[in-house]
């Protein structure tokens, strides 16, 4: 049976990757070996806790304050000798983080098959956001297999040379992963959040990491949500922070003291999905939670200059704002108080899967190795 190797390691690609990890398992055709960089820690070791997935293999790469060096070469390093004492006879990588574009260099130094899971997202500016254009364009070149969330992008692939017979359009395993988890109502570990949520009052749900927004736009967010807390005193702000500590001590700060503020450390999955649904706005900089959020109907503010993710843009549930202070606090008055603005951005769509994203993933994978055929592709009629 041919051995199909997901290399992960940071909480996005984690949640991304636990509905093909559960595939794969189920499935008679391959075996499902895990592997690890540990890239993430708490914020990795939680998903995998409540998808259930106990890793085969874990480097264990992480370092406070670790470069993007660091997390490259520890992460080839580590494959190189997990390949050396054995191949798999693919691996599959998600998005567009340094491990997975580490893991994509590593298997190819080896001539293993890469697999890349979320293929074709483009920003169009190299540098922003950063290091992540570069990552996935860096493993695009190198994939064997491009399954692309939705038409856009791999629109994006075909422009850039990458043979069509090699791209499927699978929908994004993110929409599996939400719509298996977020009815089921988890019950939040912080008693503050099950009050809240008992209250019934308002809230912004907000989360931050992008390593270009780190520094002065952080800072002005904090003083942005400080703002918006002292002038809204019925509204209360939920913000599950990042585990990095460059993100706390920019954000946090301004924050002290506002009773109407709640910061919790990173919510597990199931908790932060319910929190999503329970949220009246989101303001954000992450690429999942763009996702996740338009699927429920929440508005969207996006604090960044430009989106691999258009889609949502177009549909009119997410909008870019920037970071600056200002146009984060208009922007907020405005979707609490104009009631047409806010009903014309809370729509329900779901341009990026409808559920069956890992169903096609595998189906694709199968064909590559010879042990199957392809099933229809997100977006078109099933026949
Ligand atoms: C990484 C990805 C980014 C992705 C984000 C998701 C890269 C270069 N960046 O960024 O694409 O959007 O994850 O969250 O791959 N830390 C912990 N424990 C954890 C996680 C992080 O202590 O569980 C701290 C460490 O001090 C670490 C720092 O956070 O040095 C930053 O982590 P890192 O993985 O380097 O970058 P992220 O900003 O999380
Ligand atoms: N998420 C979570 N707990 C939190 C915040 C986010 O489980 O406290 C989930 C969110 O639902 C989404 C993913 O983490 O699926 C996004 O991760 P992140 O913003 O760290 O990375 P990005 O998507 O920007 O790469």
């Amino acid at each position: 049976m041919p051995v199909v190797m997901p290399i992960f390691g940071t909480r996005p690609e984690a949640i991304k990757m636990a509905p093909i990890v559960a595939a794969l398992e189920q499935s008679e055709l391959f075996d499902c070996v895990v592997t690890v960089t540990g890239q993430h820690r708490e914020m990795l070791d939680q998903v995998n806790q409540l998808f259930g997935i106990v890793p085969d293999h874990d480097l264990d790469i992480l370092q406070p304050g670790q470069s993007l060096s660091a997390i490259m070469t520890r992460t080839i390093d580590g494959l190189d000798t997990l390949f050396k004492a054995g191949k798999p006879d693919a691996v599959i990588v998600q998005g567009d983080t340094t491990t997975s574009t580490a893991g994509a260099i590593a298997a190819f130094y080896h001539g293993i098959p890469v697999i890349h899971v979320e293929a074709g997202l483009r920003s169009g500016n190299l540098h922003s956001p950063f290091p992540e254009e570069a990552n996935r364009k860096i493993t695009s070149q190198i994939a064997s297999l491009h399954l692309a969330p939705t038409s856009t992008s791999r629109a994006n692939l075909l422009a850039e040379g990458i043979n069509a017979d090699d791209v499927v359009v699978t929908g994004n395993t993110v929409i599996d992963a939400l719509l298996a988890t977020v009815d089921k109502n988890i019950p939040f570990t912080d008693p503050q959040l099950e009050e809240l949520a008992a209250s019934g009052r308002k809230i912004l749900l907000v989360t931050t990491h992008r390593r270009e927004n780190q520094g002065d736009a952080m800072r002005g967010m904090g003083r942005a949500l400080a703002r918006i807390a002292d002038a809204e005193p019925d509204l209360v702000i939920v913000l599950p922070a990042h585990k990095n500590p460059v993100v706390r001590e920019a954000v946090l700060p301004a924050l002290e003291g506002k009773t109407n503020v709640i910061v919790t450390e990173p919510l597990a999955y199931g908790e932060f999905t319910r929190m999503l649904s329970l949220a009246h706005i989101v303001l954000t900089d992450s690429g999942g939670v763009q996702e996740e959020a338009p699927s429920l109907g929440k508005p969207v503010l996006v604090m960044r200059e430009n989106t691999e993710r258009p889609e949502a843009v177009t549909a009119g549930t997410v909008k870019l704002i920037g970071t600056g202070e200002e146009k984060i606090v208009a922007e907020v008055h405005r979707l609490l108080h104009d009631r047409d603005h806010f009903a014309s951005m809370a729509n329900a769509v779901n341009p990026y899967g409808d559920g069956r994203a890992a169903a096609r993933t595998l189906a694709a994978i199968a064909q590559l190795l010879g042990t199957g055929t392809r099933i229809d592709e997100f977006g078109t009629a099933c026949v």
